[in-house]
């Protein structure tokens, strides 16, 4: 067990580098993640998917056509399929590069202080089972102390309530949503990941009021960055950690 469900102590707003420092490199694969260390994230938000072997996949889309030179659906093809595959979207210096799994991200971050948050995405997909296989590599790996887990389908988060899980859980959401605060406890969640147009300083007071956490995607232009700081948000989530850390400090 732990004791911050937030996954983070609140005295600083946090960086988290969106699909990794996906500004500069490949989204969603290991050199961004690792790239998003080196530019000195806090953490880092990335999308998972099942394959048709029931591996927990790090990628973005459903389909494979706009990040790899695969194509068709990701639930179609077995890990080892997806792992023929190159996954460097265009970015010629990391040619060759792979879909990770999410075991081999957490490996990455074994020995780091690094938040992770995964986005279950699963609006599109039923994939049945995704939230239990989540949670068992999250088990396996020892990482319960700093995920947060989110996503758009707020029947799965209700799902992994239901589980009994202790873990951070995060209500994403896209279109500005009548007292959020209220919803997302209501839901069981443990912190807001509003888009940024939708970020206002009452829903970040009010936030705070009552025990959550607010995440807010995706912050790429430094006044917003800067604006985020002045409402003192939890963790901005950025494809830019570079720019981030050096306003954040
Ligand atoms: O977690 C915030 C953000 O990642 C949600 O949108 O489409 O980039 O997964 P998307
Ligand atoms: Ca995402």
């Amino acid at each position: 067990l732990f004791v911050d469900r937030r996954c983070h102590d609140g005295a600083m707003t946090e960086v988290w580098a969106h699909r990794g420092a996906s500004g500069h490199a490949p989204e969603n694969t290991l050199p961004a993640f690792e790239l998003a260390l080196e530019q000195g994230a806090d953490g880092f938000e990335l999308d998972v998917q099942l394959t048709r072997d029931d591996e927990v996949v790090v990628i973005h889309d459903e389909t494979l056509e706009r990040t790899t030179d695969g194509n068709g659906w990701v639930a179609d093809h077995s890990l080892e399929d997806l792992k023929r595959l190159d996954a460097s979207s265009g970015h010629e210096q990391y040619a060759g590069t792979r879909i990770p799994t999410l075991s081999e991200v957490f490996e990455l971050v074994r020995d780091t202080g690094t938040v992770v948050n995964i986005e279950l995405k699963n609006s599109r997909m039923a994939y049945k089972g995704l939230e239990e296989r989540v949670l068992a590599l999250v088990a396996e790996h020892d990482m319960a102390h700093r995920v947060v887990l989110s996503s758009f389908n707020h029947y799965s988060l209700r799902h992994l309530v239901g589980l009994g899980t202790e873990l951070a859980l995060g209500a994403l959401y896209s279109e500005p949503l009548w007292k959020p605060w209220q919803y997302a406890g209501k839901l069981g969640a443990t912190a807001l990941h509003p888009p940024l147009a939708a970020t206002r300083r009452k829903i970040v007071e009010k936030s705070r009021e009552h025990g959550l956490a607010v995440h807010v995607w995706t912050v790429n232009e430094p006044e917003d960055i800067e604006r985020m700081l002045a409402l003192d948000v939890d963790a901005l989530i950025t494809n830019y950690p570079d720019v981030a850390r050096s306003l954040v400090g």
